[in-house]
């Protein structure tokens, strides 16, 4: 490993994408470009978080992103503690913070938190000693999972040395239910550090208020944006979230903002398709798109990854080699 830790005291937790400089962005693609290279190995595991626990605290369900921080944290040689609420004291009214100090002491290095209140690993890290990374907070926020795309879209592109390690001019386009979409904030605020062009397609009731604040351009042109695109990522339709009726249908909303097979046909030939998961196939994601060569939604896992054992490592690495 040649990626040093990030300075101390500036980065003990990720809460946002906006808290990382592009530098910082930089060097966590590059780490986990390093990192890529030992998970092809026969022994996959480093030493570099032995004795240290890293817990997972999850709120609300998760399939990736919950496993691949375990994953992550194994690798780095962490222990690791599972928490889901279902099952636990929280069922008896047993607050975040409770919870979040109850499993500090047992001796949290560091708290991963995925909680259906925007806002709740910020508040985590006002309470833990430890660091906190935020696996995904309500409709705020989902930080590794923007890097991981970006990494994705490094990976797949090619040339990050002409870009700078960044993704300057690279044009993404990100459609759907942006609204509730915590991995559109993140992405649309990693991107713009990294130097890409990003532009929300989305049925205006699906497009967040005040988004002419967000660094990025707003369509509602799904197939004009699509011929200028080199990355185009598809967000779930959040049902689980709406209090209200946002479009007429399912088939409709398909019909207007899904990518099926004949306006894939319209991106350029290099350009790639994109979904953080878990996809409704059918509605705003065709199964043959999902399925085809341009797709990187497998890849995107695999990622998913080695780039949180890049985070763990740059945020706990430091005190590790200090300890
Ligand atoms: N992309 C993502 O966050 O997936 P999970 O909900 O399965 O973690």
């Amino acid at each position: 490993m040649t990626g040093s830790p990030m300075p101390a005291g500036r980065h003990r937790h990720l809460i946002s994408a906006a808290d990382l400089s592009r530098d910082e962005a930089v060097l966590i693609l590059d780490t986990a470009a390093e990192l890529a290279s030992v998970a092809g190995r026969p022994i996959r595991k480093l030493p570099t978080l032995r004795g240290m626990t890293v817990v997972n605290l999850f709120f609300e369900d998760s399939t990736r992103t919950r496993t691949s921080f375990e994953a992550a944290a194994k690798r780095l040689s962490a222990d690791v503690i599972n928490f889901s609420a279902r099952g636990s004291s929280v069922a008896k009214g047993e607050s975040l913070k409770d919870t979040a100090l109850t499993l500090e002491a047992m001796g949290a290095d560091a708290v991963v938190v995925r909680h259906s209140a925007s806002g709740a690993a910020h508040r985590l890290a006002g309470w833990v000693t430890g660091s906190v990374v935020n696996a995904g907070d309500g409709t705020h926020e989902h930080p590794t999972q923007a890097l991981l795309d970006a990494f994705t879209m490094r990976q797949r592109l090619g040339a990050p040395d002409q870009r700078g390690g960044g993704l300057d001019g690279v044009r993404v386009t990100i459609v759907g239910d942006v609204l509730h979409s915590r991995v559109a904030r993140s992405n649309v605020l990693l991107l713009a550090t990294l130097g890409a062009e990003v532009t929300l397609v989305a049925p205006p009731t699906l497009m967040p208020y005040a988004v002419e604040t967000w660094p990025c351009k707003a369509s509602y042109d799904f197939d004009a944006e699509l011929r200028k695109s080199d990355v185009v990522m598809m967000l779930r339709v959040q049902q689980e979230r709406m209090t209200a009726a946002y479009f007429p249908s399912i088939r409709e909303y398909s019909r207007r903002y899904g990518l099926d097979a004949g306006r894939m046909a319209l991106l350029p030939e290099h350009a790639i398709v994109m979904h953080p998961g878990p996809m409704n196939r059918g509605v705003e994601i065709a199964a043959e798109v999902a399925d085809s060569p341009r797709s990187t939604i497998v890849a995107q896992v695999s990622n998913g990854v080695i780039v949180r054992m890049a985070v763990l490592y740059l945020l706990l690495g430091g005190a590790a080699a200090a300890a």
